[in-house]
């Protein structure tokens, strides 16, 4: 039987969900002829599940969930019984779920952003996170606050050997307006495959009805992310109770001075970037003084920043986390906003945290165009979005299609998705009077790195404007007080400053101080901020040089360039590539797009304009 039938076998006996059509992909499952065997739980399932110890490849996991309850603000209470029950039992059947696991297998768990974090913290223990990936739902009830589009599926790996799903691509969505595609590659456009874009960790193709505890066209895609040789065995469990608790509606501990000794007046601090670590500068301020609190904190990812070390140890950087985090719940004023931008796996120990103390308003997904990495391209940053009490006290956006106006103070409804960003197209849709919006909701695809060199400063992350700008409208009015005390290159200050709102921010290294206060300075002096740019000289590399440099020597060689061909071929030299790239399969980005059968780079169902420098490659 193939894929389509064992899945509508299983859905009409167990009526999970209704069928839906078999997505189009370039996966090789449906070709293979290999059969996934699905058992479906739905009953009490611990018994069962204790027979199945290490018997399954690939466990996905839905524990109950009522998808009204992501319209509403959450707060976790420990002393609440119903929600300590309810995430003691699923605590138990996500061990048993980790437990029915081979080494080498998977497990997905599929639920409402507001209780992941607290699984996730649970399955932590056993298994190695993977990512979140964000899935786009219908919204089918009436919301307040952003639109609550986000639902979330976990994946896990088992055991020490190496982690590997399929590779799924889609189609490059294309601008409506325009006809181009729809992402415009942010600078990487070398490393964009003709024939189509890989699947990334959010997902906003599929039809997903919010209510269905698995949806068919999500569970198909999981099926052929981990079918292979070697995983065929799937176990679904999706138990009907225990039922979710409603959100808990009291109000939530306050965090007080205790070790703190606020010894700084907050008229005192504003309007400052101060030269300090951030913990111990937060520790001076006095309570319930600010409006919004915004982090941007370093992932601990092994970044180059200067005079830090971005490689602390799992333990000790949520410690770290938790402990400037404490801070920000305490300065927090009742009704203000705090933002905290993470990656996915560390996001979700900030909010199993901060449940406890504030409500989550939305988990916002920020699609962060990321460059082609792994079988699954990780574009998922996530942005939790957080308030001092159950609703905001500010909460500035009108509605795409309500009284929105260019001028607004309130934040912009951004363009419909199916419309791509390119100035040219966007101003030729305004001539037309076709700029077209969409309602803003908790999935953000509009807002760009910092691609163009004259907009950069010398950090390695510094954020975009209009990221900031969005944030401090949306959650802020004119006088407000807004505090970033991770402040990088001065983008919170900048942009705060900009828009009338006092700022105050604290960062630990000189040099970063000095480029911030540089265009605070600016900004006071003249209206706009004087960049020292980091554009390179013609003549200096830049990593898209060197890889269409491989490319070209691949397109020569017919093969894929080795490190010796470079020393013989090339005009740059091995140490440039070094220099720039960590790995060599890095630098081979480009050279991979070549495919060797044909001789040419590949030709997709559409050509991916080729720019200037790409179509001198041809000639060459
Ligand atoms: C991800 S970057 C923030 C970038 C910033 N959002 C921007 O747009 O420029 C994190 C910053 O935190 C700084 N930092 C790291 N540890 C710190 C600490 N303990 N106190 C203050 N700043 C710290 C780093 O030097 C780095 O500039």
């Amino acid at each position: 039987m193939d894929l389509a039938g064992v899945f509508r076998t299983i859905m009409s006996n167990l009526s999970l969900d209704s069928m839906s059509d078999v997505q189009r992909s370039t996966s090789n499952v449906e070709h293979s002829g290999i059969t996934p065997e699905i058992e479906l739980l739905q009953g009490p399932p611990q018994e069962r599940l204790r027979r199945l110890k290490g018997e399954k490849d690939v466990c996905i996991v839905v524990p109950p969930f009522d998808c009204s309850h992501r319209y509403l603000p959450f707060h976790f209470d420990e002393q609440n019984e119903k929600q300590r029950a309810y995430l003691d039992r699923v605590t138990l059947l996500l061990s048993a779920c980790a437990e029915t696991v081979r080494d080498g297998g998977l497990l997905f768990l599929y639920g409402l952003p507001h209780w992941l974090p607290h699984f996730a913290v649970v399955l932590n223990h056993y298994l190695e996170f993977k990512h979140w990936v964000a899935i786009k739902t219908q919204v089918n009830q009436p919301y307040t606050g952003l639109k609550p589009e986000h639902m979330g599926l976990l994946i896990y790996a088992k055991g020490s050997q190496k982690y590997t799903i399929n590779q799924l691509r889609l189609s490059h969505p294309i601008c409506r307006a325009c006809g181009d595609t729809v992402k415009d590659g942010g600078g990487k456009r070398h490393l964009m495959n003709a024939s189509g874009r890989l699947l990334s960790d959010i997902w906003t193709d599929l039809d997903v009805d919010e209510s269905s505890p698995l949806p068919q066209s999500v569970l198909e895609r999981i099926v052929r992310l981990s079918t292979d040789e070697q995983r065929k065995k799937f176990l679904i469990v999706a138990p009907l109770s225990p039922s979710m608790p409603p959100p808990e509606k009291t109000a939530a501990p306050v965090i007080s001075g205790g070790e703190t000794s606020s010894s700084l007046q907050i008229e005192d601090v504003l309007d400052q970037i101060h030269h300090s670590d951030c913990i111990s500068f937060l520790q001076r301020l006095p309570g319930e003084s600010v409006d919004l609190l915004f982090a941007d904190p370093p992932y601990n990812l092994e970044k180059r920043y200067n005079g830090y070390s971005d490689s602390q140890g799992k333990i000790n950087y949520i410690r770290w986390c938790n402990r400037w985090l404490k801070e920000y719940v305490r300065l927090l004023k009742s009704g203000g906003s705090l933002f905290i931008l993470n990656l996915p796996r560390w996001a979700v120990y900030h909010a199993e945290f901060l449940n406890r103390y504030l409500h989550l308003q939305r988990w916002i997904v920020w699609d962060a165009l990321a460059e082609p990495r792994g079988k699954l391209l990780p574009a998922h940053y996530a942005l939790l979005y957080y308030t001092k009490g159950p609703r905001p006290k500010v909460f500035n956006y009108r509605g795409a299609i309500r009284n929105w106006y260019l001028f607004d103070e309130a934040v912009a409804p951004p363009d419909a998705p199916d419309l791509c960003p390119r100035p040219n197209c966007i101003r030729k849709r305004w001539l037309k009077g076709e700029n077209l919006y969409s309602e803003l909701s908790d999935i953000w695809r509009d807002l760009h790195r910092v691609r163009h060199k004259r907009n950069r400063d010398p950090h390695p992350c510094q954020l975009p404007e209009r990221m900031m700008e969005r944030i401090i409208r949306m959650a802020t009015n004119r006088g407000h007080i807004v505090l970033d005390c991770f402040g990088g290159a001065g983008t919170t200050a900048m942009v705060a400053s900009r828009l009338g709102r006092h700022f105050i921010t604290m960062e630990q290294d000189a040099g970063y101080v000095d480029v911030a206060q540089r265009k605070i300075d600016s900004l006071r002096r003249k209206g706009f901020v004087e960049r020292r740019s980091v554009s390179r000289s013609d003549c200096e590399l830049s990593k898209r040089k060197l890889q269409l440099e491989l490319k070209r020597l691949a397109l020569a060689l017919g093969r894929l360039p080795e490190r010796s061909d470079v020393e013989e071929l090339s005009c740059y030299s091995l140490s440039d590539y070094d220099s720039l790239f960590p790995r060599w399969g890095e630098a081979l980005k480009a050279a991979k797009l070549v495919d060797f059968r044909r001789g040419a780079p590949q030709d997709g169902a559409y050509q991916i304009k080729q720019r200037e420098e790409d179509n001198q490659l041809e000639l060459f």
